[in-house]
């Protein structure tokens, strides 16, 4: 039997999400979304393009949640982006109210599934996701480490010429300004990067990096990326529906690794049938631990400002 998966929020990353999971034929999709017609009129588009692209996944738009029921898996990507004139804390609060009525609803329907938030800001929202849905935290997981690496690694193959399939890289911590690319263990075919560039070049990928989700905003000016972003999420999806046990940078609950207690925070781990099957925990040098301490004193102030709610 085919593999069901749940898509909240049928905007820009949702749908592109949707798309690529048909695609790869992962599993039958479901667009929920609250504007009338949208999800509807999307997955209809997407189930036409099957004949063309040869799949023969089911894709179907609600603007409830009952053709959801029993999903393997529910990728939440609802949510406002940030307009003029509002606090990061008014996002806050605004998003928080959305996932919380996505999450109550992708429970109640598929009490099983393992939830992949992608909704802004991440760790945040992803650690109210754990919070409403009361699933373990193997089974709730965010999406960003997978974008923020994708990028750090295109920057490197750019400046170097080379195929982004050689570049690995590790980046740790919240999704925002103070992530923790970690060149130490980035690398072209096991050649460390440190010895392929000039500490200058490695500085300004670092900050491009960092900065790779306003950069796409500046451009777009209504919007943020999404056909990364959506990328990502369906690469989390892939490893958790194929059981492929990829080893991938996503926000999980940490309970002391890297000295980091209660608190959703990227790092790498093990995706699997069961969700977050293994969180690794690297060494890492005083003046990574101490940038990794920064990204996630970051997210905690979103954490006490949601515990106040
Ligand atoms: P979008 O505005 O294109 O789509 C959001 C959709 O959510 C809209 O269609 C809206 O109607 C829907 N929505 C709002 N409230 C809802 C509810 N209660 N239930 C169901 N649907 C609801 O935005 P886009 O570009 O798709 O981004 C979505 C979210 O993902 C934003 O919060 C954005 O910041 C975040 N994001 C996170 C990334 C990451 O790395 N974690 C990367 C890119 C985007
Ligand atoms: C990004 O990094 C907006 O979080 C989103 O593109």
């Amino acid at each position: 039997m085919r593999k069901k998966v749940t898509v909240v929020g049928a905007g820009n990353v949702g749908a592109n999400c949707a798309l690529r999971i048909a695609d790869k034929e992962l599993a039958d999709v479901v667009l929920v979304d609250v504007v009338e017609g949208v999800p509807q009129g999307k997955g209809l588009d997407l189930l036409q393009s099957g004949p063309v692209q040869g799949y023969d996944v089911t894709l179907v738009g609600s603007n409830t949640y009952e053709l959801t029921a029993d999903s393997d898996l529910a990728i939440i990507t609802a949510g406002f982006p940030r307009k003029p004139g509002m606090s990061r804390d008014d996002l806050l609060a605004a998003n928080y109210d959305i996932i919380r009525d996505a999450t109550e609803n992708v429970v109640k329907h598929s009490p099983n599934c393992i939830i992949i938030v992608v909704t802004n800001p991440l760790d945040a929202m992803t650690q109210a996701a754990f919070w409403v849905s009361k699933f373990p935290k193997q089974r709730v997981v965010g999406m960003a480490g997978v974008l923020d690496c994708a990028r750090f690694r295109t920057f490197i193959a750019q400046a170097l010429n080379v195929s982004v399939e050689n570049v690995t890289a590790v980046v740790l911590g919240g999704h925002g300004d103070t992530m923790v690319p970690l060149v130490r263990l980035s690398s072209v075919s096991g050649i460390p990067l440190t010895e392929l560039m000039d500490q200058a070049t490695i500085d300004a990928i670092v900050t491009r990096t960092r900065n790779g989700g306003a950069e796409i905003v500046k451009y777009l000016k209504t919007g943020s990326a999404y056909y990364a972003p959506s990328a990502a999420a369906v690469e989390m999806a892939e490893s958790i529906l194929k059981d492929k046990n990829k080893v991938l940078p996503c926000a999980a609950y940490l309970e002391g690794e890297y000295g980091i207690n209660g608190l959703y925070v990227g790092v790498p781990v093990k995706l699997g049938a069961a969700g977050i099957e293994k969180i690794y925990e690297i060494k890492l040098t005083a003046e990574e631990q101490a940038m990794l301490n920064k990204s996630a004193a970051a997210v905690q102030e979103l954490i006490d400002v949601l515990k106040k709610k």
